[in-house]
């Protein structure tokens, strides 16, 4: 974890699912962040949610559940908590019952910019940076998450040899696979596992795109294996 950071510092703001994967009202992505596992979801409204991905009842993942417009349930028992605040709102097996104000669940900072969702894990977590939406290029295309078995600083160091150089968002990489331009938006999701968002300006059923896919294989393998 970077202790050095401020709240209100970009490094603090971690790409962590292409917007898209996250429908309205629907679906639960599990994702990491620093270790922290995260449940993210949005409203029905389409507001992003990024919230520990455990029940303040028992524990239970939140990513068991579902989403019922506003609220997100627990598989286990049903319990319901609302967007935004993640107050329990609901406790089925006790209708008539207010749910006690102390229950919530934890909930991060979230913000959709550069077709990301971005998370913030501080307690104190200021507005999103404005530069996160120049993150990536209008028109750009999103590829593919790479799911790589090492540290975020390998994947920094590796990058950097294939000549990408760190961009106007910090994460995010600019640089060319295979002569194909390509953003890297790297997730430091846990101290041995990362994550890394590639976009590029290749459309999506280009030979540009294909040769894109393969190039980031290889990317993959040459980091796991020097690791
Ligand atoms: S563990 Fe989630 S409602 Fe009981």
């Amino acid at each position: 974890m970077n202790t050095d950071a401020t709240p209100h510092d970009i490094s603090r703001w971690h790409p962590v699912a292409p917007s898209a994967d996250l429908r309205p009202g629907a679906n639960i992505v599990a994702g990491f962040a620093e270790g922290q596992e995260l449940a993210l979801w949005r409203s029905a409204g389409g507001a992003a949610q990024a919230w520990e991905n455990r029940c303040p009842h028992r524990s239970v993942r939140f990513t068991l559940g579902q989403v019922i417009e506003d609220r997100l349930a627990c598989a286990y028992h049903g319990w319901q908590y609302a967007a935004g605040n993640g107050q329990c709102v609901s406790i089925p097996a006790h209708p008539a019952m207010q749910a006690p104000r102390n229950v919530c669940a934890k909930v991060f900072g979230a913000v959709d910019a550069a077709g990301m969702l971005w998370v913030n894990l501080a307690q104190d977590a200021a507005a999103a940076p404005p530069s996160l939406a120049d993150a990536v290029p209008a028109g750009w295309h999103f590829c593919r998450t790479l799911t790589l078995r090492a540290g975020a600083h390998e994947v920094r160091d590796a990058l950097a040899r294939h000549g990408f150089v760190a961009g106007v968002a910090q994460g995010a990489w600019q640089g060319a696979l295979d002569a194909v331009k390509t953003i890297a938006l790297i997730l430091d999701a846990q101290p041995q596992l990362t994550f890394v968002h590639l976009w590029t300006e290749a459309s999506p059923d280009s030979d540009a795109m294909k040769t894109l896919h393969s190039a980031a294989r290889n990317l993959r393998s040459a980091i796991e294996t020097q690791g």
